[in-house]
């Protein structure tokens, strides 16, 4: 697979795989990525990348139980993550809104869940058996391995530096292989999916039937996919095990198909505007003619630029009926659509949206991460402040007594925070104030509610907002509303 890659800040990021199937020279099909214009990569202000390292990120991952990296203990397994108590929230945020606007609030997309391991001619039929691969040189002098399309030249090692030592690029499949039942030989041989949109695919006829739709309509799932990424990286950025939400729109071949693809590309572009993105660190770059397979009349990469430069979120894509059609063929199964107005058959085009919720979630992450100074009276301090979306926030309200050793103060915050969880994602916590206040910061949430002395008398508590610091004194009994009006 041909794969292009980025060169920023001194440090190189590949571009991911993209299955789509082309052409090369020799006549073999490859699922390849064609060759990117590299130049518009690197090309953004200071200003509008992220002031904030990935170790910063990572560090504050760690710290505040975000993300860890998987079986720590064991000194860790590359290309591996877990999602700690916040992170575990923070991402299902994502994929609910994802969840929320691709599919419950439309009445033209509907919802799937396919398994992870699918018949094994799924994949020779999709083309990954055969093509979705990198290619892989190793040093024979120091025993280094390198993705081919990631060295200068294949002349020397980079390094050990010797000359010669360089073994041929030899093709690296990218699916990881299981086996199925207690014989491992090559008929019990299995995949864990690359990517979701195959469920999707093998599935078309069973759904439009079942659910009654016909062409404009859509299938949506999010699940895990696996890639055995030769070189991860970039925290979860770059894994093995990442999930995807997939969208798979089949429109009618009626001219419209273009119009269609617009539109999921507006809906894409209000959707991270609409979960706070900044649109100057988000772009939609446009696949030229020569970097679309040859069957695609469109395609776009959703692009967010982290602080090592750009890195796609996503891709939308127009696809023609090539998946289908694919399916057809190696299945022998008619996965036509037949519309019972005209009676006519056709094989509906295919509009894509494949979006990684690790890279989304990432994404919410590095765009909320602000470190600024305070001024509290005479003193000046710096605070973290990630500042979430309130949707996508996993803690949206913390709740505190002025004193930990006041059971009335006690008693009272945590019959406030009882009350309010059922309508918010509620957090009690106790202790210093000022740190409180920064550790709420540090985790993103919205707002804070002090419950002191006078709480006791008047029924009122401090409601401190996240991004101001501004506090308001409000009743006890219009806090829900309040709040629900704020968030
Ligand atoms: N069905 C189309 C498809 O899979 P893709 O561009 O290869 O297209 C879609 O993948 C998205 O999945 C990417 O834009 C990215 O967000 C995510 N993704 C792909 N490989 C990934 C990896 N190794 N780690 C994390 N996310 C990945």
């Amino acid at each position: 697979m041909a794969r292009d890659s980025v060169t920023t800040l001194g440090s190189t990021i590949a571009l991911k795989p993209i299955y789509t199937v082309g052409t090369v020279g020799d006549g073999t099909e490859e699922l390849r990525r064609p060759t990117r214009n590299l130049a518009r990569s690197v090309s953004t202000t200071e200003e509008e990348r992220p002031r904030v390292t990935m170790e910063e990120i990572t560090a504050l991952a760690k710290r505040r139980g975000f993300i860890f990296q998987s079986s720590e203990i064991y000194g860790g397994i590359g290309g591996f993550f877990d999602y700690g108590p916040l992170g575990a929230v923070l991402k299902r945020n994502v994929k609910d809104a994802w969840w929320r606007e691709m599919v419950e609030l439309r009445d033209d997309v509907v919802a799937f869940d396919s398994s992870i391991i699918m018949h094994p001619r799924t994949w020779e039929a999709s083309g990954h058996v055969a093509a979705f691969h990198d290619k892989l040189v190793d040093c024979r002098n120091c025993k280094h391995r390198f993705r081919a399309d990631h060295l200068p030249s294949l002349e020397k090692c980079p390094d050990c530096g010797m000359s010669g030592t360089l073994t041929e690029p030899r093709n690296f499949n990218l699916m990881m292989k299981t086996a199925i039942g207690p014989m491992e030989d090559t008929s019990s041989q299995a995949y864990l999916r690359p990517e979701t949109a195959q469920g999707i695919f093998v599935n078309f006829k069973n759904i439009y039937q079942s659910a009654r739709k016909k062409p404009p309509f859509g299938i949506a799932q999010i699940g895990k996919s696996f890639r055995n990424e030769i070189t991860p990286g970039n925290f979860t950025f770059r894994v093995r095990e990442f999930e995807q939400a997939e969208l798979e729109f089949f429109v009618p071949q009626d001219g419209n198909d273009l119009a269609w693809f617009e539109q999921w590309v507006s809906a894409r572009k209000q959707w991270y505007s609409d979960y706070g993105v900044r649109a100057e660190r988000l772009r939609f770059y446009e696949l030229t003619p020569e970097e679309r397979p040859f069957y695609a009349k469109a395609g776009i990469d959703v692009e967010y630029l982290f602080p090592w430069g750009w890195g796609e979120l996503e891709s939308i894509a127009h696809r023609g009926t090539y998946d289908l059609d694919r399916h057809i063929e190696y299945s022998g199964k008619d996965l036509q659509f037949f519309d019972e107005a005209t009676k006519q058959k056709y094989t509906p085009i295919l509009i894509e949206s494949s979006a990684g919720m690790d890279r989304t979630t990432l994404t919410m992450l590095v765009d909320a991460y602000q470190r600024e100074a305070v001024v509290e009276g005479e003193k000046q301090s710096e605070r973290t402040v990630l500042r979430f979306h309130p949707k996508i926030a996993p803690v949206q309200v913390g709740v505190f007594p002025l004193a930990r050793n006041k059971p009335e103060l006690v008693e009272r915050a945590r019959a406030i925070e009882s009350a309010l969880r059922p309508r918010f994602r509620t957090q009690y916590d106790e202790g210093n104030v000022g740190q409180l206040y920064r550790r709420q910061d540090e985790i993103g949430t919205p707002f804070c509610i002090m419950v002191d002395y006078d709480s006791l008398g008047d029924a009122t508590v401090t409601v401190r907002d996240r991004d101001s610091m501004l506090q308001d004194r409000v009743a006890q009994s219009a806090l829900a509303d309040y709040l629900a009006e704020r968030l």
